[in-house]
């Protein structure tokens, strides 16, 4: 049987070539924020592919018509804080009426461990597709954790957006959480003995907002 993750890979060529460019070590904060934001319409663009739409009647200048709309009601993003923020800009761009959570969970640097310190999501999860937003999967931890906590929170129809996974950080999500459909702009060769992803981009949180 085979052991491949069970996640869907974004691979239009601009996520691509501007995955590369993210990747790259010496490319710069600001161009680095510009580039995430951009990359987060395109997947955004894809992860939204199967929404529900419904008809509205409309008039155009030219004739009356039964128009497609979305269906249901509006989305909600939850960014895993801090570096999900980075994705998170581009999506509220392109759904601006989408409700945004936010949850805090920072990596402990020896157990890898998620460790929560900030939770503030809509109260009607239940009633809304939530899309959980973080560029990096490596371990899985933090994907877990915030996908569960999201749960007991009442959520109910999820999926998971990142720009970058494992290997192990997917086939780990899978077994936690198969009701949720798993989304990347890459998935890379495997995590290093400190739990980053190889080749990675490094530590994403800190790339975007330049504390390192
Ligand atoms: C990074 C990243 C994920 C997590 C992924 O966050 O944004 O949340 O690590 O690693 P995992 O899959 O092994 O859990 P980090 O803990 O560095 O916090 P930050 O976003 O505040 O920088
Ligand atoms: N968090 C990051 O930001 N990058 C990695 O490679 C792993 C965890």
């Amino acid at each position: 049987m085979s052991d491949a993750p069970d996640i869907t890979v974004i691979d239009h060529p601009l996520v691509q070539h501007k995955l590369t460019l993210l990747r790259d070590k010496d490319t710069p904060v600001a161009h680095f924020r510009r580039l995430i934001r951009e990359i987060s319409l395109l997947l955004c663009y894809e992860v939204t592919r199967d929404l529900p739409l419904t008809t509205r009647a409309i008039e155009t200048p030219v004739a009356p018509m039964e128009a497609p709309v979305l269906a249901g009601k509006k989305l909600c993003f939850v960014s895993v804080l801090r570096a999900g923020n980075g994705l998170l800009d581009g999506m509220i761009d392109l759904m601006p009426s989408a409700r945004v959570g936010h949850i805090g969970l920072y990596r402990d640097a020896e157990t890898l461990d998620a460790v929560e310190y900030y939770y503030k999501v809509p109260q009607d999860l239940g009633d809304r597709l939530t899309i959980v937003v973080d560029p990096m999967l490596a371990t899985a931890n933090s994907a877990i954790a915030a996908v569960q906590r999201l749960k007991d929170g009442g959520a109910r129809h999820m999926k998971f957006l990142s720009l970058v996974a494992s290997p192990e950080g997917a086939r780990a999500f899978n077994a936690a959480h198969p009701d949720v459909g798993l989304y990347t702009g890459a998935l890379d060769s495997h995590l290093n003995e400190h739990g980053y992803i190889v080749p990675g981009l490094g530590d994403a949180g800190d790339r975007i907002f330049g504390t390192k």
